[in-house]
């Protein structure tokens, strides 16, 4: 390093307030600072500005009924179709403009470029075919996909029918799928024979057959030929109630469906994600409040302009890809990429590549890949001429000063602003973060809650705490993007995000407080730093993972007597799964036993939650009053100093498990 960078580095070390580049500034969505009081002084219609936003085939007549919280509604009395507003109307001045850039893993492949008239053209014939299989209005779909330019669009040519979709990751075992159709009561199902990951082709139906099997209902499904196409499909034979997309979209070669018209509160897509207990949730999303807050943080945060060519490397499957691939981008016509590989493959500079080829304006990822990008070294994005760029993003999880200037350097050529966004599945887009335009960006922390969001850090008693001390966030006031309910579960709804600091009995919105169950601190500021999740819920690389549902995998094993799954922390992942097991009698605690703990994990949920450690000990540590101590576990996992111990029933356990993992 020369000494020029060494002075560099050290400037970027020292400096902890970071001014959005005045060139950034000028060209931004949003850059008037007296937005946020803008926004507080006319909540609620300060959200007709995200309304706004989109086209409506009936005006509606209320921005906002808290009538009956916690079940809030907006924009009631208003229709709209969320695929006319992210395809049909960008055709008149955008039809030949790239809608979606699609770059496959192997290099040797052609990419697909397709216009808005090519989306167009390809949603209304899915759209129909899907409503000759015989999907009605309000069926949910389960797509089960990779990431292909055809998840995109059947997740609008369901939305163009008045179909639900239900995306499950395709990195999610065949049971999950089944745990999701079955909970969803979904009788269709889209999904691809394969997918490529670094080199080799993996074969994705196997695992959805798999998965059928455990569905308890008759199933119609739609299998994508992405492998077939290429001549390297592993020659499943389709059954009688399984049908090749394209031969099924042949079949209505030029359709156009003319879009339903949805009641803004009608439920444009569920999602899935792991909360405290074993059984995933449901988080239902409407057509209104959830398509125009995607847009309108998409405008106001990502500044996203239809010149663009805007890349967010998350999967479709998770939300991030839902709002910041799908929705947010389409809604304001501009050119949104996909990519279906690794960044890693074939070289460590892949995601650079991309970003230089197709001059991408803004790169919107997770803190799990930066550090990963760091630990590969600069020489791989330097490279690459990142001089396209005009904004970085980050989401799921913490990014540590250290990455952020990283990021910010090295990536941005430190001109670029640097979102870092806190949000969740269910508040549908997001909350907290710096407007790129507007406010000055401090590394560790989110930064304030966007305009109109009201949060605050609040103690166990429902005080505000002080600033620079850690406490619960919440959010004061409902918003568009808001989940609306779990999917056939309201008592759960008000259980999991509003039983903990709201007046339950009030029917005045004004006393219901949303709890996203994660911890927080505040600066002098208001800016917001989320330190993680405060339920028993990881966040391993960026993605949710219920400690539960890994434990009930780990009990179903032969074998298996008790387990608890606990954090630690990772360099990369963030954290990783730690899994505390005790055998049967007459079980060995052996490398066979390891590897089949590690596999019904894999079979029960994906390798995502495939354990780091399996440390088999005699005894969990547990409190008199017999509760797991899962905090003394995570300690130990970390290496951390254990303090007193000796309230607990059986004190003398955890120093054997100290030794065994620490040494
Ligand atoms: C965490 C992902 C700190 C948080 C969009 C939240 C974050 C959970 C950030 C939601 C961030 C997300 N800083 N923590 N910028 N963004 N989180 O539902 O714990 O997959 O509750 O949504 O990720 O994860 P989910």
């Amino acid at each position: 390093m020369g000494d020029e960078d060494t002075e560099l580095e050290a400037r970027l070390e020292a400096q902890d307030v970071f001014e959005p580049p005045e060139s950034f500034v000028e060209q931004a969505n949003v850059s008037d600072p007296g937005i946020h009081d803008e926004f507080a002084a006319n909540w609620p219609d300060c959200w007709d500005r995200a309304a706004e936003m989109l086209d409506w085939n009936t005006e509606y007549d209320q921005t906002f009924d808290g009538s009956n919280p916690p079940f809030f509604e907006w924009f009631t009395g208003g229709e709209l179709n969320a695929s006319a507003n992210c395809v049909d109307r960008h055709l008149e001045e955008r039809a030949d403009e790239a809608a979606i850039e699609w770059v496959g893993e192997p290099t040797d492949e052609a990419n697909r470029t397709y216009t808005y008239a090519d989306l167009h053209r390809e949603v209304n014939e899915a759209a129909a075919a899907l409503r000759e299989m015989g999907v009605g209005e309000d069926d949910v779909v389960t797509l089960y996909m990779p990431m292909i330019p055809e998840l995109a669009i059947a997740m609008l040519a369901c939305a163009r029918i008045g179909a639900p979709h239900s995306v499950v990751f395709a990195g999610f075992s065949a049971d999950a799928l089944a745990t999701r159709m079955n909970a969803a009561d979904s009788e269709y199902l889209i999904t691809a024979d394969g997918y490529y990951r670094r080199g080799d082709p993996l074969d994705h139906l196997e695992k959805a057959n798999e998965g059928l099997a455990g569905v308890e209902h008759d199933t119609d499904t739609v299998v994508v030929g992405r492998l077939a196409a290429n001549g390297d499909g592993f020659g499943h034979d389709l059954t009688e109630t399984q049908h090749d997309y394209d031969d099924l979209l042949a079949g209505h070669e030029g359709a156009e469906v003319e879009p339903v018209a949805r009641d803004a509160e009608d439920m444009l897509f569920l999602m899935y994600t792991s909360g405290t207990t074993g059984e995933p949730k449901g988080v239902k999303h409407t057509t209104g409040g959830y398509l125009a807050w995607s847009a309108w943080t998409s405008h106001s945060v990502l500044d996203i302009k239809p010149e663009d060519t805007y890349f967010c490397s998350a999967d479709i499957g998770w939300i991030t890809g839902h709002s910041y691939i799908v929705y947010g981008p389409l809604a304001l016509g501009t050119t949104t990429m996909m990519y279906e590989g690794t960044p890693d493959y074939p070289e460590r500079d892949r995601l650079w590549e991309i970003v230089e080829e197709y001059e991408a304006t803004q790169l919107y990822t997770a803190p799990t890949a930066i550090r990963a990008f760091m630990k590969w070294g600069t020489e791989y994005p330097d490279r690459h001429d990142l001089s396209s760029l005009r904004l970085l993003g980050t989401v799921g999880e913490p990014i540590n000063p250290r990455a952020w200037k990283w990021y910010y350097k090295h990536i941005g050529d430190e001109s670029c602003p640097v979102v870092d966004t806190w949000w969740q599945t269910e508040t549908g887009g997001q909350m907290i973060t710096t407007l790129p335009g507007v406010n000055d960006m401090k590394p560790g922390s989110a930064g304030p809650p966007i305009p109109g969001i009201d949060a605050e850090i609040l103690d166990t008693n429902g005080k505000q705490v002080d600033p620079g001390r850690a406490g619960y966030l919440t959010i004061q006031k409902p918003w568009p993007g808001m989940l609306r309910t779990l999917y056939k579960n309201d008592e759960r709804f008000v259980d999991e995000y509003w039983r903990e600091y709201s007046d339950t009995d009030s029917d005045d919105w004004r006393d219901w407080t949303y709890f996203p169950e994660d911890g927080a601190k505040i600066d002098e500021d208001g800016y917001i730093t989320v330190l993680g999740r405060v339920d028993d819920v990881l966040n391993v690389s960026g993605h949710r993972l219920g400690t539960m549902e890994i434990e009930s995998a780990i009990v179903g094993v032969e074998g298996v007597a008790e387990a608890a799954v606990v954090g630690g922390d990772h360099d990369v992942k963030g954290e990783a799964v730690y899994a505390y097991v005790i055998t049967e009698d007459g079980y060995e605690e052996d490398e066979e036993l390891r590897q089949a703990i590690i596999a019904g994990v894999e079979d029960a949920i994906g390798p995502i939650a495939r354990p780091e450690q399996v440390i088999f000990t005699p005894e969990l540590p547990k409190t008199r009053s017999g509760k797991i101590m899962r905090r003394l576990l995570e300690d130990i996992a970390n290496g951390e100093d254990l303090g007193d111990t000796s309230t607990l029933r059986n004190p003398d356990i955890v120093e054997d498990i100290r030794v065994s993992v620490q040494g």
